[in-house]
């Protein structure tokens, strides 16, 4: 995820900067850029030091704003890497995606303003030049600018003629300036901040603050004085790269609904039942010949395919296999021209997923990559791609990547479907519902005691089994990965329906069972698992729909989640089981975010 380092105020800026953007480098990024007021940009693709080397050579200053790039709209290069600016006079970094910029971008270059990079941000400094060269003050150009910004934005902003301040805009992306002796911050997240100060104040959504080296003024986007109060920092380096959680995993759990915001953003039109795809508009034909569909992952990434099987299945109702990509790539499978290839990966280079795009390729199949990391080998080998936007996922064990890959495939199953039978009121109906999911994760979220607690109840058991149905069958086979693989109890996951024809036989009153059992259309059916389970004794943790008392009554313990539609229950459902599979790996010890024996991309068979 792009980071934000800027600095004004009397300390070298060069180094503060340098050293601003070394701590940043945990979120994950391709490129990284500088400005120096009187000194100019540098820019350099890979690592921080890259950058050091060319800073060397350049004059320092009292006024830089600098930015590590996650590449979202382009490819990782020095033309894309930012700071962006429009004729020279305007500067800024950008963080977040600008929904409107190919229509802002098309209205500029139609007045004749040329553009350098292919990013949604390179239009904030065109149009805050355009304001100013018709009269306005640097100020006012960015007031007048950022009300015509649709999206999420985090921006640092310097003009080249006004080295006594700059300016922060927050919109969906956190900003927070530093109140150092000599000097303001303004960064991303604290991480950079803290090795000068401690003192610091967070801006809210819609606030613009212009900042310099002695005060800050803070405004809304309709130039009103808006005050915030200050605080001081309660954690330290180490922590604050982990949003002051105690690991990555639970800070990458916590960011759920963040993240199905970025899955969304921009991809429902304006009516609000079309789903705007650009990899998939820009091949409308062939995807209308498909009459087959075949989704390979790995892991996590393949569970979340066998989701989207029942997505794409019932929405567009087009035949769907789901397969894991090892077992895809050696068993000579029929894939035709007809045949449409998903290849699912977060980190897009998983050995064995691009190996099965590889031979999909060689079959003549269209191969569609829903890949997190842009320009990853998967991304670049398939016919067409949708990015996760999630953002760098740090723990090994995926957790914001399912969510996040879950929404993506509701799109791109609302997408087929369009093309097909699927009417506009259905999916209006599905699209309503995904967006509002963000705001029912975060209930669950502030319910994450409860799961603590009934982790740390079961975090000594031997071994556990995961049951459900339906969309909730692979979300047992999820939880059951998730515990094993970051707290090594050994879980099993399993169709519910599935239990009578041998796993039954294992439970026992040791042998607790984590029934995955929302109110959808297979809810009775589970219930009675659950029952079934119960009367051998075995103590069941019940995952269920808000206000169910019947199920609550047959379980132990039970862990509610909002009321949702049956096709987006996975989203919700993910997020008890990745904080039970957290909780019971931290009350045994153990290092979360490392697990022993894995590593995140597994780049060989
Ligand atoms: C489980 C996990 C793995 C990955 C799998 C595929 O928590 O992280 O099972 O899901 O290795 O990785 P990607 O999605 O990068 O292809």
């Amino acid at each position: 995820m792009c980071g934000i380092i800027a600095y004004i105020g009397k300390d070298r800026v060069k180094d503060v900067l340098l050293d601003g953007l070394e701590a940043l480098e945990y979120r994950g990024y391709d490129s990284a850029g500088l400005y120096i007021a009187g000194a100019g940009p540098i820019k350099a693709v890979g690592p921080v030091a890259n950058l050091r080397k060319k800073a060397a050579l350049m004059p320092d200053g009292n006024l830089g704003i600098a930015h590590t790039r996650w590449a979202t709209h382009g490819k990782p290069s020095e033309a894309n890497a930012h700071p962006h600016t429009g004729r020279g006079s305007i500067w800024a970094v950008h963080n977040g995606i600008i929904e409107n910029h190919s229509e802002l971008r098309q209205k500029l270059m139609g007045e004749g303003r040329v553009f350098a990079s292919e990013t949604d941000s390179e239009v904030v400094p065109h149009l805050i030049e355009r304001a100013m060269e018709r009269g306005a003050s640097f100020e006012d150009a960015v007031f007048e600018t950022v009300r015509v910004l649709k999206g999420a934005f985090g921006l640092a902003i310097a003009h080249r003629d006004a080295p006594d301040r700059m300016v922060a805009v927050r919109m969906g992306s956190p900003l927070v300036i530093g109140v150092a002796r000599g000097g303001r911050i303004i960064a991303s997240d604290a991480a950079p901040v803290i090795r000068h100060t401690r003192d610091v104040v967070y801006l809210k959504d819609g606030d613009v603050a212009i900042v310099s080296a002695d005060s800050h003024r803070i405004f809304s986007f309709l130039k009103e004085a808006v005050s915030r109060e200050g605080e001081t920092v309660p954690f330290g380096a180490e922590e604050a790269k982990r949003g002051g959680y105690e690991h990555f995993m639970l800070k990458e759990i916590m960011e759920g609904p963040e993240v199905l915001r970025n899955a969304i953003r921009g991809r429902i039109a304006k009516d609000g039942w079309r789903v705007k795809l650009g990899g998939l508009e820009s091949n409308d034909e062939r995807l209308r010949s498909i009459e087959r569909v075949v989704i390979a992952g790995c892991g996590t990434s393949y569970y979340a395919g066998v989701v989207g099987k029942y997505l794409i299945e019932s929405l567009a109702d087009i035949p769907v296999e789901a397969d894991i990509a090892s077992e895809l790539r050696y068993r000579e499978p029929i894939l035709t021209p007809k045949t449409l290839l998903i290849a699912l990966s977060q980190s897009g280079e998983t050995a064995d997923t691009l190996e099965a795009v590889r031979e999909a390729k060689r079959k003549g199949a269209f191969t569609l990559g829903i890949v997190n990391v842009v320009g990853s080998s998967i991304a670049r080998e398939t016919d067409a791609g949708i990015y996760n936007h999630a953002g760098p996922e740090v723990s090994v064990a995926s957790t914001k990547a399912f969510i996040s890959q879950t929404a993506v495939l509701a799109l791109v199953a609302l997408f087929l479907g369009s093309q097909r039978n699927l009417g506009a009121s259905r999916r209006k109906e599905v699209l309503e519902e995904l967006s509002a999911l963000p705001e029912k994760m975060e209930r669950i979220l502030a319910n994450r005691g409860l799961v603590e607690r009934i982790a740390k109840r079961y975090a000594e058991s031997g071994s556990m089994l995961y049951i459900g149905r339906k969309y909730m069958m692979p979300l047992a086979y999820e939880g059951a990965l998730k515990l094993k693989e970051v707290s090594y109890i050994h879980a099993e996951g399993y169709g519910a329906g599935e239990l009578k024809h041998g796993p039954l036989a294992l439970v026992s009153e040791s042998f607790p069972v984590f029934a995955l059992a929302p109110r959808d259309s297979v809810y009775e059916k589970t219930l009675s698992n659950m029952e079934e389970v119960r009367a051998r004794g075995a103590d069941v943790i019940a995952l269920v729909t808000e206000g169910d008392a019947e199920a609550s009554r047959i379980a132990k313990e039970t862990i509610e989640i909002p009321e949702t539609i049956e096709c987006l229950y996975p989203a919700l459902a993910a997020v008890p089981l990745q904080l039970f599979a957290y909780y019971a790996a931290v009350a045994r010890g153990l290092n979360v975010d490392r697990p022993r024996n894995l590593a995140k991309s597994v780049t060989v068979e």
